[in-house]
């Protein structure tokens, strides 16, 4: 695997802390490049990222880590300063209300809702505001939770009217005996639980109409798809349990009624206490066939690799095999943090125990594996 350590690293946040003293700081504020001369070096290892072809984790000492979509990075050429800082917000952001929850002492799973909630919220990401249309200029989105400690799971798939997808995810997971609502079903389960409901006007942005435009134009109605993102998190909390959880509007220009990865345990979303918590983005159909998340879990409790070596493995040895690229956040419980992918680049970020936040946006600061 040929991997370059981040080329520009944004790290915001306070000094060396206890994990106990993480879930008390209160965030700082200044942004530095960690390149430049006098930054603080992460508390995340910065190492090259092989050693004698072995794969190494991106970061340890990690609470919780979000990502905002494969094959998604920023080129530097093309985006302004206020652009790259409004993604850099947006990744901290979701990384601070994980914090909050955590240091409140809340649940893994609280943590990433609450993280992928504000992801939602933000037009930037195809997910909840700003998801992407399907071939019916229409938006129906899909997401899921999963609680490391006992396997539990919730998700939602094809909701129309949901203004927070993870949500009904964590509700079907806490109220219900199943593990996957979908359509109308879905969006009225959520509804009858109080949660707040809009309608399909409520996901419009100007950018992703002409993305559907742009589709339908270039593609030909030849029944191809856009790859467009996707958003995910993944938490340990002070118990050690870790949570992990997926949103997306799924692909631009997608079919009515098809379902990606996002929604479907071990595919897109996976978290076993004992092995990793883990959330996938990109070409979906590659993650449901290579039953992505589930299979990084498997190879570390029965085939004995580290976090790292059995995220290669899946994101760069096996899903590109199948045909597609993407990739994955992937945390254990003792805060060992990597996020490969074969795609160009991928939009994330992750906080560690001493409070620092770290944003990679563009693609050079997030080569492809290979
Ligand atoms: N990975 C998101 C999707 O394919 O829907």
């Amino acid at each position: 695997m040929a991997r370059n350590p981040a080329v520009r690293t944004t790290c915001v946040g306070a000094g060396a802390l206890s994990l106990a003293a993480l879930l008390a700081v209160v965030p700082g504020s200044g942004a530095v490049s960690a390149d430049q001369p006098g930054a603080a070096e992460p508390v995340a290892a910065r190492a090259a990222q092989t050693a004698g072809g072995k794969p190494r984790p991106d970061a340890r000492h990690v609470v919780i880590a979000v990502h905002g979509g494969a094959g998604t990075a920023l080129k530097r050429e093309d985006t302004t300063p206020a652009q790259e800082k409004a993604y850099r917000d947006g990744l901290t952001e979701a990384l601070r209300a994980g914090q909050k929850v955590l240091r409140k002492g809340g649940s893994s799973v609280a943590a990433v809702e609450a993280a992928v909630r504000r992801l939602e919220d933000n037009p930037l990401f195809n997910a909840g505001k700003g998801a992407v249309f399907n071939e019916d200029a229409g938006h129906e989105l899909d997401a899921s939770v999963m609680r490391g400690s006992d396997l539990a799971a919730g998700a939602v798939a094809g909701v129309r009217n949901v203004r927070n997808p993870v949500s009904a995810a964590r509700l079907v997971m806490e109220k219900t005996k199943h593990v996957l609502l979908a359509g109308e079903g879905a969006d009225d389960f959520a509804a009858r639980n109080g949660l707040p409901t809009v309608t399909q006007d409520y996901y419009w942005t100007e950018k992703r109409w002409q993305e559907l435009m742009k589709a339908k134009g270039r593609l030909k109605g030849s029944g191809e798809t856009l790859t467009q993102g996707t958003v995910g998190a993944v938490a340990v909390d002070g118990k050690r349990d870790l949570a992990a959880a997926t949103s997306t509007g799924g692909l631009t220009n997608k079919m009515a009624g098809r379902v990606g990865d996002s929604p479907v345990v071990g595919a897109g979303t996976y978290a076993k206490n004992g092995t990793v918590a883990a959330s996938a983005t990109g070409a979906g159909e590659v993650f449901l066939r290579g039953a992505a998340t589930g299979t990084i879990s498997n190879l570390i409790e029965f085939g004995g690799r580290d976090l790292a070596g059995a995220a290669y493995e899946v994101l760069v040895k096996r899903l590109p095999h199948l045909g597609g690229t993407g990739g994955v956040i992937a945390l254990n419980a003792q805060g060992v943090f990597d996020a490969p992918h074969s795609s160009e680049g991928m939009l994330h970020g992750y906080l560690t125990e001493d409070g620092r936040v770290v944003t990679k946006v563009f693609a050079d600061e997030t080569p492809a594996n290979e």
